[in-house]
This record gives C-alpha cells, sequence and structure tokens, in this order.
C-alpha cells in the first residue's frame, strides 16, 4: 500500500458542502451517469473484496440529501459508497417503491397534495393517522415529491426529487462504478413482509422478479438482501443463493447457529456490539464463529455516541471491533476513516 497522498478525489469525499451542491444539480438518472461515474480506480484505497469493510450508503446520503433520491445515491457513490440501500414497501397496484416506511408524512410532501387530504387515515401499529403506500397506485406516488426526514438536517433540496421504484434504483447503481473501482453493489431490505403478506402482496416473488428482470438475481451478484423478519430470509433461502442479512434490533434470544442456517450474516444495530465503557460484547466474534458477516447500523456523524470526539473515531471504534461493513448517512465520513486507516497502515 502507498502512502496515503489526498488527491482532489480525496478531497472531494471529505467536502460535503461542495458535494451537495453538485447534488442538487443532477436529477436524473442519465444525466448523473453521464457526470459524475467514476471514470479510474481510487489507488489509496484497498479493494472492498479483500478483507476491509465495506460502505453501505444507508439510503443513499441522507446527511445532506432527502433519503432514497437519484441525486442521494449519486452522492453517496461519489462519496465512496459500495453498496447504496433501498428500503422497499408496495404501492396499492402492486409496485415496489422506495422509502423506509409504508407512511409517508416523513419523508414526502404528501401533506401539501389537497387532492390526497381524504387519503388521510389511522392503522393499527401505527401511531397516529397519515397517508400509507398502500393505499396510493404508483401513478399518485410519482406526483409526491422527497422531503428531508430530520429536522435539523439540510431541507435546501425537499420538494425536488421524485420517489423512486425498486426498478429505477436498481437502474442508479448498474453501470456505476465505485471509487475503488468495482461495480456498486444494492442492499434491498424488505419493510413489514408479514404486513403486506396480510394484505395479499408477495414480497418475495416482487423483489426477485426485479433482481431477475436487472440479470442480479444470480450468484456473484452485488446484492445483499436484509430483512428484520426472519421468515421471508428462510423462505428466500431454498430460492436464491443470493447474500441473506438478518438484521438485529436485540440480542435477546440470538443464535448464531440458527441464523447461519438461513442468512450469511447479521445487520445488528451498533449499540448491540459494545457496551457503553467500550468493552465488546462478543457478537463480532460470535457471529465469525459461525461464518457470518457483520454489518452494523446506522453511523451518523451528526448523531454521535457521546463517547466520541468525532465520525473517524467512532469507525476507527468499530472497525477494531472487526465488522464487515457499515450501513451509514455519511460515506464521506467513512471512506475518510478507511482511508485514514489505509495509510496508517502504510
Ligand atoms: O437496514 C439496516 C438499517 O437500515 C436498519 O434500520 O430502520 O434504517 O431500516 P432502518
Ligand atoms: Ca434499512
Amino acid at each position: 500500500m502507498t502512502a496515503l497522498r489526498p488527491t482532489r478525489r480525496h478531497l472531494l469525499a471529505a467536502a460535503p458542502a461542495f458535494m451537495a451542491g453538485a447534488g442538487l444539480a443532477a436529477c436524473t438518472p442519465q444525466a448523473t451517469r453521464e457526470k459524475h461515474t467514476p471514470k479510474s480506480k481510487d489507488s489509496a484505497m484497498p479493494d472492498p473484496h479483500n478483507n476491509r469493510p465495506l460502505i453501505i450508503a444507508h439510503r443513499g446520503a441522507p446527511g445532506y440529501l432527502p433519503e432514497h433520491t437519484v441525486a442521494g445515491y449519486d452522492m453517496a457513490i461519489r462519496m465512496g459508497a459500495d453498496y447504496i440501500e433501498p428500503d422497499l414497501v408496495f404501492t396499492k397496484d402492486g409496485h415496489l417503491i422506495v422509502r423506509h416506511d409504508h407512511y409517508l408524512s416523513d419523508t414526502t410532501d404528501v401533506a401539501d397534495h389537497p387532492e390526497f387530504a381524504d387519503r388521510k387515515t389511522e392503522k393499527t401499529g401505527h401511531e397516529g393517522a397519515d397517508w400509507f403506500t398502500e393505499d396510493f397506485t404508483l401513478k399518485e406516488i410519482k406526483t409526491l415529491r422527497a422531503r428531508q426526514a430530520f429536522a435539523a438536517r439540510s431541507h435546501a433540496a425537499d420538494g425536488k426529487f421524485e420517489i423512486l421504484t425498486f426498478a429505477q434504483m436498481i437502474a442508479v447503481a448498474k453501470g456505476r462504478t465505485s471509487l475503488s473501482g468495482n461495480p456498486i453493489g444494492i442492499y434491498p431490505e424488505t419493510k413489514l413482509p408479514s404486513y403486506f403478506k396480510s394484505l395479499g402482496f408477495d414480497f418475495e416473488k416482487a423483489m426477485m422478479d426485479e433482481l431477475a428482470n436487472a440479470g442480479w438475481d444470480r450468484p456473484g451478484s452485488p446484492v445483499f438482501i436484509q430483512s428484520f423478519e426472519d421468515g421471508i430470509l428462510r423462505s428466500l433461502r431454498g430460492k436464491t443463493e443470493l447474500p441473506l442479512i438478518m438484521l438485529l434490533e436485540k440480542a435477546d434470544g440470538v443464535s448464531m447457529k440458527d441464523i447461519a442456517t438461513y442468512a450469511n450474516g447479521i445487520g445488528p444495530s451498533k449499540a448491540l456490539l459494545a457496551t457503553m465503557e467500550g468493552q465488546s460484547t462478543g457478537m463480532v466474534e460470535a457471529a465469525h464463529a459461525h461464518g457470518l458477516k457483520v454489518h452494523p447500523w446506522t453511523f451518523r456523524s451528526d448523531h454521535l455516541p457521546g463517547v466520541f470526539p468525532n465520525a473517524q473515531a467512532e469507525f476507527d471504534f468499530f472497525f477494531d471491533l472487526g465488522i464487515d461493513g457499515v450501513f451509514t448517512d455519511f460515506a464521506n465520513d467513512a471512506y475518510a476513516a478507511l482511508l485514514a486507516r489505509a495509510a496508517r497502515k502504510g
């Protein structure tokens, strides 16, 4: 490994304000592909397929732009992401769209559409009235625009970007290359598969059909599939060789031996990996002992746990635990931390 010498690309990775400006100009998949696909490999960054943690762009680049948008995904790619993450939910007419929640008020301008005022309703399992994706056709969803979900983050791009279908999101990734010189991968999450099944939607078929359409249903495709529900992963295990990741919010009742029968890794809350005093809980070692990858979430540079003075210190701490990837809202900070780490190892 050569010693780290900052290049213009490195500086861009650490200059989010500049990149946010570029992101606002990039609104269409075709335009962004032509303008921003990296042309050459960053020789200072170790290859992600050679034992360095993956940078998984959690919902795109929501630290800077509305989540799950073309501009957000493109920004994350320019910032050094290896994978971009779509959370998936259904529309009324059975299309998979990219939203973190099936309620729409947090991340879209649906409340500003008087034509949908009577669509606001209450549903079991959700606190308060809202608008829900399963009550809207795709054509109606396409009239909405994305908004930043976090009050304290920039809202400059609110109202500018459309809601993506899963097929459109895959198209963003296809043909893009990471700063490390590899194809950009996708990391789809099945949101509420049991709930959508109760409404008559077949999550497995809809998702796998889209992956097949893209030619990304085969072993070796740059795809991880994740879920908080083990049922859909157990079922998928018999149908696909794509790597499956079991998301974990709690450690209670977790058996790595059992997870290893149907999944290839775990996606734990980072709080499950270390104590407040900074001691490993042993979860990384336990997962690795069963051949499971460990991809914790969510690394947010603007919501750092108090024990860390800055984002790099947090990333370094978790990299030292031996994790295999990070879900982060700030791909540029993960990239900078990995570059600094590579430079130190020389
Ligand atoms: O999918 C990993 C992580 O994204 C889980 O949290 O709620 O942001 O989907 P969430
Ligand atoms: Ca997710």
